[in-house]
């Protein structure tokens, strides 16, 4: 039997009703969240990504401390725009769109970013309090898929779970999410990456499979055991000149062979994709609460 499709949109959007909600209520505080995007050249990818999460923002009515600069940007530069978002009190969350231009060191750049204002998630800070269980901002797209899971009633407690990619955006804190003693984990993860033996034979025991390493259609239903649920986290440009836009989105499953096989399955697009914005606007939504329930440990970037 085919498998049922998980609409990421529709989940997206319950989700955004319910921040909606509590947009309202800090508005009433004398709050507006506000979030500031960096985003750092022209690469058409980062471009249409950082449009969507501009527009997300709009919609949720935040107040955005958005900032495009050109390619030849210089390190010290973008440090320097890093630093005024963390002194401007009308912003709760940071966020500077990856990859960078190959002159800028991300990692000095992700350092520069106040722990309090990280809602990307990729802090050292943010990173080491999720591998600790502590509270923390979870990266975007980690966090979207494990709410993706949840809300379509997915069992992760004792579930065994196939992470294909070792990325520090995806696959490293979603196996730290599935692995946490928590209603949202008490998974059993086997986290795959380019080294892996057999990996086909991993991703086969899998009751859950999460494919997360940008390889277009990698992943066939000989990889996939009957009635698993597959999330697909991959998103790869590929020429099509059929399209408007000139491309179309591919992702890293061999989609309309697998869903014959799997139980639940994400699209591309309109699966995870949906969720990774949303959840950039959750984790801004709760950096503005902080801040208003403890303004001091707010700004001293406690958690
Ligand atoms: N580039 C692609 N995805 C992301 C993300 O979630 N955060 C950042 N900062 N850059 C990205």
């Amino acid at each position: 039997m085919a498998a049922r499709i998980i609409d990421g949109k529709a989940v997206a959007e319950e989700i955004r009703r319910e921040l909606a909600a509590r947009v309202e209520e800090l508005k009433r505080s004398g709050i507006v969240p506000g979030l500031g995007v960096i985003l750092v050249g022209e690469d058409p990818a980062s471009v249409s990504y950082v449009t969507g999460k501009e527009r997300a923002c709009r919609e949720m009515g935040f107040h955005s401390g958005n900032r495009h600069l050109p390619a030849s940007t210089s390190e010290e530069e973008l440090l320097s725009q890093v630093r005024e978002l963390n002194e401007d009190p009308r912003i709760h969350g940071i966020l500077v769109q990856l990859p960078l231009p190959a002159h800028i060191d991300a990692e000095r750049v992700l350092l520069s970013i106040s722990p309090e204002k990280d809602v990307d998630g990729l802090h050292p800070v943010s990173v080491g309090r999720l591998v600790l269980g502590q509270p923390t901002f979870v990266p975007c797209t980690a966090h979207g898929i494990v709410k993706l899971l949840v809300k379509s009633g997915v069992r992760l407690d004792g579930a065994h779970v196939v992470i294909v990619g070792r990325s520090n955006l995806v696959g490293r804190p979603l196996a730290n999410l599935l692995t946490q003693r928590s209603s949202e984990g008490n998974a059993t993860v086997t986290l795959c990456h380019t080294h892996t033996r057999n990996l086909a034979e991993h991703a086969a025991r899998a009751d859950i499979l999460i494919a997360a390493s940008g390889s277009p259609r990698m992943i066939t239903p000989e990889m996939v055991k009957a009635g698993a649920v597959v999330i697909d986290v991959g998103v790869t440009r590929v020429e099509d000149p059929a399209k408007k836009k000139g491309f179309r989105l591919v992702g890293d499953v061999d989609f309309d062979a697998v869903k014959e096989k799997a139980s639940l399955i994400t699209p591309v697009p309109g699966g995870v994709g949906p969720l990774t914005i949303t959840m950039l606007l959750y984790n801004t939504v709760e950096s503005a609460e902080r801040r208003v329930a403890d303004p001091a440990a707010a700004a001293k970037g406690r958690a």
